[in-house]
């Protein structure tokens, strides 16, 4: 099947983003180890990064009928954006959202998402692990089907 991941933005920083909130690894660490996991189920997978509103919710569209499953980490536009909230309900793809930091333990304005009551689960506090849980929890998802 086809996975899709979605990172927002600043995750293109990660490494030397607060390290003691979002950890060491970068990015493409976890490209890397989303790749690996996704092929050892015999997913492909699709794994994309935009600081830009606009090209996450393009991504989003041109899914549609495309793409199994798709795993966001909307970032920032988690606690902000009705408009990629609005795409994800349009194309009717299951989703899990990801964070790598535990966004309940955080600043209030992080407690509220956007996307939670849309998505199939919600994995948070866990860093890149998360990744990985939800890759895991799309194959059980798309095998039980
Ligand atoms: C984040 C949590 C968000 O509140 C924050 O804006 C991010 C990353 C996370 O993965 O922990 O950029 O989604």
């Amino acid at each position: 099947a086809k996975l899709l991941i979605i990172n927002g933005p600043n995750l293109n920083m990660l490494g030397t983003r607060e390290p003691e909130v979002y950890g060491h690894e970068t990015l493409n660490d976890i490209h890397t180890s989303c790749t690996l996991k996704a092929e050892s189920f015999g997913h492909q997978l699709d794994f994309m990064q935009s600081n830009a509103e606009v090209e996450l919710i393009e991504k989003i569209q041109q899914s549609r009928g495309i793409v199994d499953f798709i795993v966001i980490n909307p970032a920032a536009f988690t606690h902000t954006s009705v408009a990629i909230r609005d795409a994800l309900s349009a194309i009717d793809v299951p989703f899990i959202e990801v964070h790598l930091s535990n966004v309940h333990a955080r600043e209030a304005f992080r407690h509220h998402s956007y996307f939670s009551d849309l998505a199939r689960g919600v994995i948070c506090g866990l860093g890149s692990q998360g990744y990985l849980y939800a890759i895991e929890s799309a194959h059980k998802f798309l095998t039980d089907q």
